[in-house]
């Protein structure tokens, strides 16, 4: 199948490889961007100022969904549509609470109440969803039942007490399913959630078949590697390049699910192909669980810098300690499967880092900010 998709946040790290691939997949794309400063200061801009790496071969408008008849105005002609603009930092989510939620949860609205009042040609949504609604991941007791934790407290973690915990009973992480209960902890996934459900509601009423991806950590070239409050593996390119360990919190044993952009447009393009009618949330990971420190290692080497990570024993509030996508759904139902390993993947982020403009590292204030702000302790 193939038609003309509109890629909200196109311009973006994700959408702009998603771009490429459904361009690649025989389809017309329209990308919408409001070309947010945050995201693309640093980036390499054309003359209309568009980021150099995005695809000509995509129509552009540059625009905010919020603002009067622009995403009505992008409707035209469109048979699939991708929505991936968001506000993306967890920490900054915390005390940007009116800009995370207006650019979020009211950016969705705007965008399903036009498609539930305008006359449009839409056959097909999908939604970037989050890891970050589950909160902690999913844990097994001794016994092999499995467990979904509550988030760790302040006087735990103030005993600089890191691993999850159930009446004095140690827990071990295992891959988190999409039958996890949502435990959203910061306003960033609060608005995920509801994009979420927000989406797949609307969807289901309007008969539009509506797939939601819940990203685990997205990794890859053309990530913003300047923004501090996003992308542990950007945050770290950007101090080693700079001669400056990565900052660590906790102990640096916390593990995610780093999975490349290329599955990750992968798993857009082939949920926006099929044609399954159905309304459902879907992990899309690497499977595979990586701490923190192996990331900070794994970068040093790659780029060439001996430097040792330095452990801060401190904690960004709202962290989760382990999560890591069981992947067996999205597989199972569309045949998707992660084509690049860490190992692979990470060479591809590196090789990119070594062309792209050089990074401005902003940690030390961030978490200077973060501080203040009693969001890091
Ligand atoms: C969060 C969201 C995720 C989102 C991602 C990028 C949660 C649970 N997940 O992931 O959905 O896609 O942000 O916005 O909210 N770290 C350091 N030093 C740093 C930066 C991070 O040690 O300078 C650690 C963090 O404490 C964390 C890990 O690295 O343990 C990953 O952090 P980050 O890349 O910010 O993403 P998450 O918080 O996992």
């Amino acid at each position: 199948m193939t038609g003309h998709v509109l890629i909200t946040g196109g311009a973006g790290f994700i959408g702009s490889h998603l771009t490429d691939m459904m361009l690649e997949r025989g389809f017309e794309v329209t990308v919408l961007d409001c070309l947010s400063p945050q995201v693309h200061g640093d980036a390499e801009m054309d003359v209309d100022g568009w980021p150099v790496y995005l695809n000509p071969g995509a129509h552009r408008i540059r625009g905010d969904i919020l603002d009067d008849g622009v995403f009505e105005g992008a409707l035209s002609g469109v048979t699939h549509l991708c929505h991936l603009a968001a506000s993306v930092g967890v920490g900054q989510s915390m005390t940007n609470i009116v800009d995370y939620t207006r650019n979020n949860v009211m950016g969705a609205a705007v965008v399903l109440e036009t498609l539930s009042r305008v006359p449009h040609t839409v056959q097909r949504i999908a939604v970037a969803s989050s890891m970050s609604s589950y909160g902690e991941g999913e844990y097994r007791r001794i016994d092999g039942s499995a467990v979904a934790p509550p988030t760790r407290g302040h006087d735990q973690l103030a005993r600089r007490d890191w691993e999850l915990e159930l009446e004095g009973e140690s827990l071990a992480p295992v891959p988190t399913s999409e039958d996890k209960p949502l435990q959203p902890t910061s306003i960033y996934a609060i608005n995920k959630r509801d994009h979420e459900e927000m989406f797949l509601s609307v969807g289901r009423a309007l008969g539009i078949p509506t797939i939601a991806l819940r990203l685990f950590n997205v990794y890859g070239s053309r990530q913003a590697l300047s923004n501090p409050y996003t992308g542990v593996a950007a945050i770290f390119i950007s101090r080693l390049i700079n001669d400056q360990p990565p900052l660590v919190f906790e102990d640096g044993e916390q593990r995610r699910d780093f999975v490349h952009v290329h599955d990750v447009a992968n798993a857009f393009a082939t949920v926006l192909e099929s044609d399954l009618r159905i309304w459902d949330a879907f992990n899309v990971g690497s499977g595979q669980a990586v701490s923190v420190n192996e990331m900070a290692f794994t970068l040093a080497h790659l780029l060439h810098k001996n430097i040792a990570p330095r452990i801060l024993e401190q904690y960004r509030v709202g962290d989760i300690r382990h999560c890591f996508a069981d992947i067996g759904k999205i597989e199972r139902v569309f045949g998707i499967r992660p084509e690049r390993s860490f190992e692979d993947g990470m060479a591809e982020l590196i090789d990119w880092v070594r062309v792209a403009r050089k990074p401005t590292d902003r940690s030390e204030a961030c978490l200077q900010e973060l501080s203040v702000s009693k969001l890091v302790v």
